[in-house]
């Protein structure tokens, strides 16, 4: 069909992780979803914002999502100014990439990182370049100076879990003359964040989704930090109404409810170690991770075989189609329980 623009018809588009119908009937180890759930305050501010007939629907929201901004200031150290809410964090990642590329201008990401990046630039007609890994999980071959328009750096990575050093990440803020987008989605997991290179740099946007930590991937919620010139930008992309109201009290409600968060993240990163440990004792190839999953290869590197097994054991995890990847699998980090009968799974496949 000739209507359409030719990359569009063209593209292939990105597939989600498989959501299935039946989930309780699984355990569910696919897409990094936290296995517990959010903070009970998130479900009282949701009462409270519907009101007893959910009368309060009938109003929009605010456009600004200005309370939120103002609790996520508070809590990560910056004026509301320098952060923007969105629809998840990848509707932000895609308004990044629309406010700086043109059509036929470079951005950059890390390959193996998030693929989803790729689909936004061939949206906009960009062009990507792809920075491989070294052994040592730093980027190959970076340029003294580099002069696309953005880079997209995953820390920690997916899906490979492990995080880059800030010493390491300021060195290619200093090198990159475009944005250089640090995508934090699992750094409440990790043991740093970039956040700090925010106030340093004025190229520096750090990206961080509610999906994971927060346990708030049904709600859609993400933000990005940046200085307010860029922020500004943003705002004027995105739909003016992005955050529904139910997002927005439900979100002030997790943000504000640091001693469960708190507790979740370190449950979830003790089972992480655990279950690292356990997998390499049975001689499983495990990369050691700062996120919520690991990526872990069998001793016969067929990663196709072992997800065969699991899935019919109803264990869902993530093979993914890069034949870079096909040697293993992304598992994400569910209940101590769940991860004790994917090891037992995982044992009997052998
Ligand atoms: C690295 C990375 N960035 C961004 C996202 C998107 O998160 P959200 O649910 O906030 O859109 C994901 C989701 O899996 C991710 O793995």
């Amino acid at each position: 069909m000739n209507l359409l623009r030719p990359n569009i018809r063209d593209m292939k588009g990105y597939v989600p992780g498989f959501q299935p119908d039946d989930v309780a009937s699984w355990i569910k180890l696919n897409t990094n979803e936290n296995p517990y759930p959010p903070s009970p305050k998130v479900m009282e501010a949701i009462y409270e914002e519907l009101g007893a007939d959910g009368a309060s629907l009938r109003t929009y929201p605010s456009a600004s999502s200005s309370k939120l901004r103002e609790a996520a200031g508070e809590l990560y150290g910056f004026d509301p100014s320098w952060i923007i809410m969105a629809n998840g964090s990848d509707e932000v990642l895609n308004n990044l990439i629309r406010a700086c590329a043109g059509e036929g201008e470079e951005i950059a990401l890390v390959h193996p990182s998030y693929s989803y990046y790729a689909t936004l630039a061939e949206i906009q007609g960009a062009r990507v370049r792809c920075f491989g890994l070294t052994a040592d999980f730093r980027i190959a071959d970076f340029p003294e100076r580099y002069e696309g328009k953005l880079f997209f750096l995953t820390s920690p990575n997916a899906p490979l879990g492990f995080a880059f050093p800030i010493a390491y990440v300021e060195d290619l803020a200093r090198r990159c003359d475009g944005l250089l987008v640090i995508d934090e989605a699992y750094a409440d997991f990790a043991d740093g964040t970039a956040l700090e290179l925010v106030k340093k740099y004025d190229n520096v946007v750090v990206t961080r989704t509610f999906s994971k930590s927060y346990a708030l991937a049904g709600m859609r919620l993400g933000l990005a930090i940046a200085r307010p010139e860029i922020i500004t930008a943003l705002d004027k992309i995105r739909d003016h109404y992005n955050l529904d109201r139910l997002a927005q009290a439900a979100c002030v409600a997790a943000l504000r409810d640091q001693l469960y968060f708190r507790d979740c993240c370190a449950r979830i990163r003790e089972t992480r170690d655990w279950f690292t440990l356990e997998l390499t004792a049975i001689g499983y190839d495990v990369i050691p991770s700062q996120g919520n999953f690991v990526f872990a290869a069998p001793p016969d590197k067929n990663g196709k075989r072992v997800y065969d097994g699991l899935y019919g054991k109803k264990i869902l995890v993530r093979l993914l189609s890069d034949p870079l990847l096909a040697h293993g699998l992304r598992i994400s980090i569910g209940t101590r329980k769940e991860m004790e009968r994917t090891l037992a799974a995982l044992r009997e496949i052998g």
